[in-house]
């Protein structure tokens, strides 16, 4: 049945865009291989029907954040959960300063060509990266599902509003403690550094610190990994100069890391 409806909606899709392409100026919607909105190439729009067809989501109630490289929107559940679905623009220009976060990465040693690939290799990134952290009990959001751009995860935070990063809170020391614990987890756990730590990417929940954003982290293998668990460290550290807090020498703090 369902065989039936998926060919209905791929048809009706269809003849939507092959009727805006006959059109000679595009008002808004579907142009083939274009995007709406900048968001839902036709691709994105399929994968987000799948979602809801294998009962991964049930609705999607809305835009949260939009960025240059990715949209947040949040949606709903089967059991009513409320999801986070981070969606790569596949119009994106900005992906050439990514590749410096795959090449290099052993995960990650064939990568196809085109902006398209790079940007569906860059979520999956994303995804086992927050994955592999879940999994050794790091203090990441919890991920559920990877399809090309689309990732999704728990939702952190209430009614569609995210949770407050660091930067948007107060903090004491044990935040600061609880961040150093991340990156050494990273390290020493999931064998992985962050690449882009900072105070914007870390959510204060009420239960603690939690990480997110980590398509740009890499392996501890990765020939840039020293340089980015310095930059990680320098950033956290200045962060939390600048509330005031006693902090310990950055240079320490990563040879403490890595002995
Ligand atoms: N799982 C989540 N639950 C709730 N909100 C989220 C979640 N993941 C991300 N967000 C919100 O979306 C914003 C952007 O997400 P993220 O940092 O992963 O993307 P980004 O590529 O850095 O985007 P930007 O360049 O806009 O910061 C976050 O600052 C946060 O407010
Ligand atoms: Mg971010």
């Amino acid at each position: 049945m369902f065989d039936d409806i998926d060919k209905k909606i791929e048809s009706k899709i269809n003849s939507e865009l092959s009727k805006k392409d006959r059109k000679k100026t595009l008002d808004d919607g579907f142009k083939k291989n274009k995007v709406v909105n900048e968001v839902l190439d036709k691709t994105t729009v399929l994968i987000l029907y799948d979602l809801i067809k294998s009962k991964i989501i049930s609705y999607v109630n809305g835009v949260v954040k939009s960025g240059k490289e990715s949209v947040l929107f949040w949606a709903v559940g089967p059991e009513e959960t409320n999801l986070a679905l981070k969606v790569y623009l596949t119009s994106t220009s900005n992906f050439k300063n990514r590749s410096q976060y795959m090449i290099g990465d052993p995960r990650f040693q064939k990568i196809k060509k085109g902006t398209k690939n790079l940007v569906y290799l860059w979520a999956k990134k994303e995804f086992q990266n927050i994955s592999k952290c879940y999994d050794c009990g790091i203090n990441v959001v919890k991920p559920i599902h990877i399809s090309k751009n689309v990732l999704v995860m728990e939702f952190v935070g209430s009614n569609g509003r995210p949770e407050k990063n660091l930067l948007e809170s107060d903090v004491a020391e044990i935040d600061y403690h609880q961040s150093l614990k991340i990156i050494s987890d990273l390290y020493d756990k999931a064998n992985l550094v962050h690449g882009d730590f900072s105070e914007y990417n870390i959510f204060k929940t009420k239960n603690g610190l939690k990480l997110f954003d980590l398509g740009s982290a890499v392996d501890l293998e990765h020939p840039h990994s020293t340089d980015f668990l310095k930059r990680d460290i320098n950033n956290i550290t200045n962060f939390f100069v600048k509330r005031g807090l006693t902090v310990e020498n950055p240079d320490d703090i990563f040879e403490r890391i890595t002995k």
